[in-house]
């Protein structure tokens, strides 16, 4: 398994949007009310707590695919099958699982370290019945719990670590089916970052989602939503 960086120390230039994600000065744990400016009626519970790693706490992008995903897609999600990759404390995920009424449990996942926090929070909403945290590995075989082609894949701010792009290629092209769409939410950081979307739109069909009201704020701090789906003519192992 390739180690990622965990600590915000070492992601010393992700530039986080107070507009868009709360500061976090005081780097203690603490539980923040999201109510995704009043798109939920009752509000996520999120422990944040970094010292796991740095999706210990809320990401810009995330709170940017939650918030369209509520808007364009509250009605639609219902009766898919969903599995969130790099889920961290599980913002997006459980966003879903509190707003629109699955017939399916949904997976949030993330590597071992993430684990606890996600139970954590899955407990903390109540969203028990709803949705299952688990470990997922990019790069190795998906878990046997986790549906194998689901008909939504959510990914918000996996791309920041270069060793690890080709690792969420192979997990993304793992997942996709023919009818999947995986709803990606990218900040781009570093012109390494571009390596990812270059390497990603070689391997799949990607298509930037334009619909979104919000989207004039969030593009000028640098994040985009993008639908991936596997390249009709039949996706090409890198
Ligand atoms: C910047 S955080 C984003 C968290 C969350 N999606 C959000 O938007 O708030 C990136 C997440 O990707 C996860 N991640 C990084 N490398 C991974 C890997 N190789 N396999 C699985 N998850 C990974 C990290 O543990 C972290 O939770």
């Amino acid at each position: 398994m390739i180690e990622t960086p965990s600590s915000p120390s070492q992601l010393s230039d992700f530039d986080i949007s107070e507009s868009l994600a709360p500061s976090r000065e005081n780097k203690a744990a603490v539980t923040t009310k999201v109510t995704f400016d009043g798109l939920l009626k009752e509000p996520l519970l999120l422990k944040e707590d970094l010292k796991d790693g740095c999706g210990g706490q809320l990401w810009p992008a995330g709170m940017v695919l939650a918030k369209y995903l509520l808007c364009r897609h509250a009605t639609d999600l219902s009766d898919k099958s969903i599995v969130e990759l790099g889920a961290g404390g599980g913002l997006v995920g459980l966003a879903i699982a509190r707003a629109c009424r699955l017939e399916k449990r949904i997976y949030i996942t993330d590597q071992e370290p993430m684990f606890s926090l996600m139970e954590a929070n899955i407990e903390l909403n109540n969203l028990t019945p709803n949705a299952t945290a688990a470990i997922l590995n990019w790069g190795e075989p998906i878990p046997s719990q986790v549906p194998s082609k689901p008909d939504v894949i959510l990914a918000a701010d996996c791309v920041y670590f270069e060793p690890a792009f080709p690792l969420l290629i192979t997990t993304l092209q793992d997942l996709l089916g023919p009818n999947s769409v995986c709803y990606f939410c990218f900040k781009r950081r570093r012109r390494a970052d571009l390596r990812f979307m270059k390497m990603a739109k070689k391997a799949f069909d990607m298509e930037e989602i334009r619909d979104d009201p919000g989207a004039e704020s969030y593009n000028r701090e640098n994040i985009f939503l993008y639908t991936i789906r596997a390249k009709r003519s039949g996706p090409k192992k890198q």
